[in-house]
């Protein structure tokens, strides 16, 4: 049985994860009034106000692949998200990111632990900008968005967490079974599939072009100049202009 950890402070919930991932239960979650060292991708910082936002490490130990991690974290947010705050239409971004229109509302970082040449356990780290306001979010260098920005309404982190916990959880056990169904609805919440955008490869290059599809092992197929190529890491640009759902 899974459980789920509430600490009141840490360092980030993705390291304390990792770091004891051997006395946690399968399927367990990691989640933390305030983090003092929150970690994004590629090495930034997640910031997050204190009990204001969602912070929380959910612990995968039996996965066909490790990006169905981020698969399950992703498709559950959303669920929630439909469920709490139906005036608003989040999207999966690929690689990791939940947006609304071209804000960023959430952000996952997945990362792997090995043991003895194999993995032993997916870590997948979601931030939610809950009730943060304009100043915290204004220092994300990005453009942001939280519940309470969208909404002008309170919400409630604990219950949040907790439902959160409970999605994840029925998503993780359709996984272990049925992970088509689980590709299929990830698959379905990218909604960037067939639009024109831009991506940042690892080595800093920006292309434009059209992502095509998402790969069964879950890399983006992205077609620039009559190319296809594969990418199974990188970052995704979005802008007003560029998103012709949005019109
Ligand atoms: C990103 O968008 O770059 C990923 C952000 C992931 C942030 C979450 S908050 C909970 C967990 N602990 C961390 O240190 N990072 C993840």
């Amino acid at each position: 049985m899974y459980t789920h950890l509430r600490l009141e402070e840490v360092d980030s919930t993705n390291t304390y994860a990792k770091q004891h991932f051997a006395e946690l239960a399968d399927g367990s979650v990691v989640s933390a009034y305030r983090q003092t060292a929150g970690r994004g991708r590629v090495g930034r910082k997640w910031h997050s106000g204190d009990g204001l936002d969602i912070t929380a490490s959910f612990l995968f130990k039996n996965l066909e692949q490790p990006f169905l991690a981020g698969a399950i974290t992703g498709i559950a947010a959303i669920e929630l998200l439909k469920d709490e705050c139906p005036e608003i239409s989040p999207f999966f971004k690929w690689p990791n990111d939940i947006y609304v229109r071209h804000f960023k509302l959430a952000g996952m970082l997945s990362e792997a632990v090995w043991e003895q040449g194999k993995i032993a356990c997916v870590i997948c780290g979601i931030g939610m900008n809950v009730n943060s306001g304009d100043e915290l979010l204004s220092g994300t260098g990005q453009p942001a968005v939280s519940l309470f920005s969208l909404t002008q309404k309170n919400f409630n982190v604990d219950f949040l967490i907790e439902r959160l916990v409970k999605i994840v959880n029925r998503y993780y056990i359709i996984c272990q079974q049925y992970p088509q169904d689980v590709f299929a609805k990830w698959r379905e919440y990218n909604r960037l599939i067939g639009h024109e955008i831009e991506v940042v490869d690892p080595m800093g290059k920006c292309m434009r072009g059209v992502f095509r599809d998402v790969s069964p092992d879950g890399a983006m197929i992205f077609e620039t100049d009559g190319e296809q190529k594969l990418f199974s890491c990188g970052d995704v640009k979005i802008n007003a202009q560029s998103l012709d759902f949005f019109k």
